[in-house]
């Protein structure tokens, strides 16, 4: 079978299992069963494949159809513009996150001068990463209860160039993390257990994605931790389900002074901002 065959049959079966970007997985997972670029796959189109090849191939379309995210399959994710590398140990970055870190960045962009910001429960490293990227003059202190994630973060930092202003630590929240700050970021778990999720979610780590109290439960607790490590004048930034909204806006505006409310691309309320 030639590259085109494959990949008609390939994104075909992938419609059926309802997959709602076939051909382009199809193609990015052939561009990895066979070690090239997707791109170059337009420039050999009647290749054969070796039968290695076709069962490398076969291998991976199986999994997607079963549900494992792309970027499990491949082992990176782009976000922000920047690759991260990503495994069963962390949650997927998600493009619903870029409003979170695009807000940091303008803060820190705004106030001019060194920022210390922290990331609650970094996963993969990518918001903490983004921020010290795209904000040279931002020092960024990261925690999670993974170790897992953690060692995952740190190849992430190095990769990135960041490790002398990216600065990781295994922990709750805020807890392992040193000083005050003028910026506390987080994307925590924010789903209800129990909700009924595809399988392209739930095959990311648990712990990545639910909290008691119907979702709300983490970032409650953050929002009530924040306050003691903020320097005056500091932000919290914390992105949120819309289920969870009137849960954390009580909860903000119990310790907070002044709150509003960032949407994502798709219009639904994702990051909330809180000052004193
Ligand atoms: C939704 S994922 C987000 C990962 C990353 N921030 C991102 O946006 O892609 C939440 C992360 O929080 C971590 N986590 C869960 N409970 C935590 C806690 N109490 N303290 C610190 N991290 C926690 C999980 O291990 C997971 O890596």
């Amino acid at each position: 079978m030639t590259v085109l065959e494959v990949l008609k049959a390939a994104s075909g079966h992938l419609q059926k299992h309802s997959s709602d970007s076939a051909r382009l997985d199809a193609e990015v997972l052939l561009a990895q069963a066979l070690g090239m670029r997707r791109l170059d796959l337009y420039l050999q189109f009647n290749r054969p494949l070796t039968d290695d090849e076709l069962t490398r191939y076969r291998g991976l379309i199986k999994r997607r159809a079963h549900g494992d995210p792309v970027a499990y399959l491949v082992g990176h994710k782009e976000f922000m513009a920047l690759d991260f590398e990503v495994t069963p140990a962390v949650l997927v970055p998600n493009p619903d996150t870029e409003v979170l870190v695009q807000r940091a960045v303008a803060i820190a962009r705004e106030a001019d001068r060194h920022l210390r910001v922290a990331d609650a429960g970094t996963g993969s490293g990518s918001i903490a990463i983004a921020i010290a990227h795209y904000a040279p003059q931002v020092e960024v202190w990261a925690s999670d209860t993974s170790r897992e994630a953690l060692d995952v973060a740190a190849r992430n930092v190095a990769r990135h160039g960041l490790v002398e202003r990216v600065h990781l630590a295994c922990g709750d929240l805020l807890e392992p993390l040193p000083g005050t700050f003028d910026l506390v970021c987080a994307n925590l778990p924010y789903l209800a257990p129990g909700t009924d999720l595809p399988r392209e979610v739930t095959a990311q780590p648990s712990g990545a994605l639910f909290a008691s109290q119907n979702g709300a439960a983490l970032v409650l607790r953050l929002i009530q931790a924040a306050p003691a490590r903020l320097n005056p004048g500091g932000r919290l930034l914390a992105e949120i389900d819309p289920a969870i909204m009137s849960a954390v806006s009580k909860g903000a505006g119990r310790e907070f002074s002044s709150q509003s409310v960032l949407r994502d691309l798709g219009g639904h309320e994702r990051v909330v901002e809180a000052w004193s």
